[in-house]
């Protein structure tokens, strides 16, 4: 690894940990979303006035397969060579970093705890008991657990509370949405990252992180959906009434469309991709009867012509099912109606023409694109679906470093994601800037 370039003083900083500049306090929070077809290291400086993005480093990654590790020696390269790259651009040393997983192999599950109220009043202590409380059910020895989400908490016979903080009573509950995951692919993912020197902070459900860069508390108010197509995964998230409701992940993404080009069209691999980034399109009837694509042959074949009609009509099955099957989970989990503010695609995948009138027929509920929102800087570097996950990684670890420096510094961030108040309007940062007023 080549050292990063030094910026002003108190640019070199250890990921994660305090710098001085200019007399405010800023941190360095860094978001490594591990991807099936790529790494993105996401370099944010977090101080109280929000998240700038100081570096991106992106390059492909060929060691996962369905969102899991397959190739260590593979990832740890493509993690290095990323980490060169935003620690350079940033002008930081990357130590600790915030890591996303997917796969799946995720699963969730609610659960409910109860604790005694200590001081008459809830106390952040307290919630942290009765989550605690939550999180003790039995779960396979293979697997851990990855999230604690609260979905409502109740105060004595009072229940639907959002924030139980401060409230009167004698008995805490809380029901959770708890997120487990496969401890081996976890593991893996962890051991790449500390080949490469640095220290996993957290380990954050991909989704999740999507979730937290795209979305506004509007929409995770009044029910969302977020669907992120990557390369291997098709990874779904429900928020209902603020909270969680609903995770899980599909082993099926943007590869998939490209294996089908490749053997449905007779050409290698990596002319499928081209071909299908520069003129894919997921909607057959979108396409001109008379337009005209090149597709250059296998094996030392010339290449030939065809329409451009034939290849959407061999992507559109894919696309079909692909959200056939996000329809039929998402009716599964009976929260369908509550879903008012309808579907953000992230990934990949997704900038593919056609992606999103597509998902609206077949969902049938209004749809947008989400790019990362709320952070500042190079933003241009970040703009695009694809880096939803490693921008919400920063957003993720920002927002724990500030809760452990607000109760007490725990040293390793323990998130507690209390559902949004309704009154509050604001962009999905605004939560978020509420901690950084009373962390500073
Ligand atoms: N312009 C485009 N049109 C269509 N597909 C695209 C385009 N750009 C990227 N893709 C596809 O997006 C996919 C990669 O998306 P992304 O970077 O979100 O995946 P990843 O994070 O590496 O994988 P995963 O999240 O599944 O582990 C690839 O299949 C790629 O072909
Ligand atoms: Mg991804």
């Amino acid at each position: 690894m080549t050292q990063p370039k030094l910026g002003h003083v108190g640019r070199l900083v250890k990921g994660s940990a305090p710098s001085s500049m200019s007399g405010a306090t800023s941190e360095i929070v860094v978001g490594l979303d591990i991807g099936t077809t790529k790494v993105a290291a996401v370099v944010g400086e977090v101080d109280a006035d929000g998240v700038t993005i100081l570096g991106v480093g992106n390059v492909p990654c060929r060691g996962l397969r369905r969102g899991i590790v397959s190739n260590i020696d593979w990832t740890t390269r493509a993690i290095a060579e990323a980490l060169d790259a935003a620690q350079t651009m940033a002008g930081v040393e990357i130590r600790t970093v915030y890591a996303g997983v997917s796969g799946s192999h995720i699963r969730c599950a609610f659960s409910d705890g109860i604790a005694a109220i200590s001081n008459g009043e809830v106390s952040i202590e307290d919630v942290k008991r009765v989550l605690e409380g939550a999180r003790a059910i039995p779960i396979e020895a293979d697997r851990q657990i990855v999230h604690v989400l609260p979905r409502e908490f109740t105060v004595d016979n009072q229940d639907g509370i959002r924030d139980p903080i401060g409230m009167s009573g004698v008995r805490l509950g809380a029901r959770v949405n708890l997120v487990t995951a496969a401890i081996a692919p976890v593991q893996n993912l962890v051991r790449c990252a500390e080949k490469c020197g640095l220290t996993v902070a957290d380990i954050v459900l991909e989704p999740f992180a999507s979730a937290e860069a795209v979305l506004s508390d509007d929409e995770k108010e009044i029910g969302v959906a977020v669907i992120d197509i990557g390369g291997g995964t098709t990874d779904l998230l429900l928020y209902v009434d603020g909270g969680i409701g609903h995770v899980s992940v599909i082993p099926v993404g943007g590869n998939n469309v490209t294996q089908d080009i490749s053997a449905g069209l007779r050409t290698p691999l990596a002319e499928a991709e081209r071909l299908k980034r520069n003129v894919g399109c997921a909607l057959g009837r979108m396409v001109a009867d008379d337009e005209e694509i090149e597709v250059p042959g296998v094996g030392g074949h010339p290449s030939r012509t065809a329409s451009r009609r034939l290849l959407s009509d061999i992507i559109e099955p894919r696309i079909e099912e692909i959200f056939a099957v996000i329809r039929t989970r998402i009716e599964d989990t009976g929260l369908l109606e509550q879903l008012s503010a309808g579907v953000v695609l992230t990934g990949g995948a997704v900038l593919m023409e056609g992606m999103t009138e597509f998902a609206e027929e077949i969902l049938g509920m209004p749809v947008r694109m989400g790019t990362p929102v709320g952070v500042k800087g190079i933003t241009g570097l970040v703009a695009g679906p694809q880096f939803a996950t490693g921008v919400g990684l920063v957003l993720y670890g920002a927002n724990a470093l500030h809760q452990a420096r607000g109760h007490g510094g725990t040293k390793k961030a323990e998130v507690i994601e209390l559902p949004p108040r309704s009154e509050k309007k604001s962009r999905q940062s605004g939560r978020f800037f509420d901690w950084f007023k009373a962390a500073f």
